[in-house]
């Protein structure tokens, strides 16, 4: 199929020139206005425009910038046609995008190689291009899958090490679809917007399965005494966030997010810290904890009391274990986040599959 071209030129005898040069070869649709030009791309789509400089009411250069400013047209490679053979009118074509500038009266073989030329290198282009996305789409995919395939690994880790304390598994699930639902509504409320950035959430979701992960360390007489830990026990209880730390540095330490890797340190680290400073392992207060350990805080006392341990049975009905929760408001919990999970009372029914009879 032939290339089509535009030519552009308000001269009659240019353009039947142009089609006794160029018609053997190439389709052509000839326009002697800017404007009648512009009419005809909001339906066609040629190869390649001839375009003339000096035309009366819109001339080259004003042709020029409507087909740039367009998404339709700005692709398009144009060659600029003109009598005027300045350097300065030449510098202006070329900074205007022209792909080649021809000269008047046009000398037949000049024009036919610089059109063929313009159209094969436009071709190289947008073969190009399409490799370049072709491949852009794959290695997407790719890391996609990747992605999927760490994130299965992190909660088959994060599962394996919560089913040692005699958690019933649901644990890890239910803690990151809380977090999801805390930082959706605090940003759906106006609040903390600054840092819930769609990313972030998807981030702190991804890292809330890991906030335990140091527990693989903690001896399985300690995590598995029914009873009420003793002062010693519970020191070494604690450790579980500085070794979470460690274990998130080891297996996760090296990949390029660093934004992600914080996130998921600060929510292992920091998730036992209070509000009112007398939390662990650091003893930070207010907003010096950051906000992803203070959404993490919120979502594993709640899965905390609502689920059976081996050292206490769940407490019922939900409402008891907001109240309990309440009490931490402001000395344990951040009171801002608090009071949203506790407006969230259906929500949290609805994933937990919680009926009015059960309450
Ligand atoms: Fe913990």
């Amino acid at each position: 199929m032939k290339n089509v071209i535009l030519v552009i030129d308000d001269d009659k005898t240019n353009l039947s020139l142009a089609q006794r040069l160029l018609g053997p070869q190439y389709r052509i649709a000839a326009c002697n206005s800017g404007r009648a030009a512009l009419k005809y791309l909001k339906t066609h789509r040629p190869d390649l425009i001839l375009l003339d400089i000096n035309m009366p009411e819109m001339d080259g250069f004003e042709v020029m910038e409507n087909l740039r400013s367009s998404i339709h047209t700005e692709s398009i490679p144009v060659i600029f046609l003109t009598a005027d053979s300045l350097a300065e009118t030449e510098i202006k074509c070329f900074q205007m995008g022209a792909m080649d500038f021809v000269t008047k009266p046009f000398v037949p073989d000049i024009l036919l190689s610089r059109v063929s030329k313009t159209i094969e290198l436009d071709q190289y282009r947008h073969n190009l291009e399409t490799m370049v996305n072709v491949q852009a789409q794959k290695i997407t995919e790719s890391s996609m899958r990747l992605g999927r395939i760490q994130d299965s690994v992190i909660i088959g880790m994060a599962n394996l090490i919560e089913s040692r304390d005699g958690s019933t598994g649901k644990h890890v699930k239910n803690t990151q679809a809380y977090v999801r639902m805390i930082a959706n509504e605090l940003l759906s409320r106006g609040l903390f917007t600054e840092e819930l950035t769609p990313s972030y959430i998807e981030d702190l979701c991804k890292a809330a399965p890991l906030h335990d992960v140091g527990k693989i360390k903690i001896p399985d007489a300690i995590l598995q005494k029914p009873g009420r830990l003793t002062p010693e026990e519970f020191e070494t209880m604690k450790l579980h966030t500085t070794h979470s730390r460690k274990i998130i540095q080891t297996i996760i330490g090296d990949i390029e997010d660093a934004h992600y890797v914080r996130l998921v340190e600060d929510i292992a680290l920091y998730h036992h810290e209070r509000w009112d400073g007398t939390g662990y392992p650091a003893g930070l207060t207010g907003i010096n904890i950051p906000l992803s350990a203070r959404i993490m805080a919120v979502a594993d006392v709640f899965d905390a009391l609502y689920e059976e341990r081996c050292y206490k049975p769940p407490v019922r009905p939900i409402e008891r274990i907001m109240q309990i929760m309440s009490e931490g408001r402001g000395t344990q919990f951040d009171p801002v986040i608090l009071d949203v999970f506790t407006d969230m009372l259906p929500q949290l029914k609805e994933i937990l599959h919680i009926t009015e009879k059960e309450c």
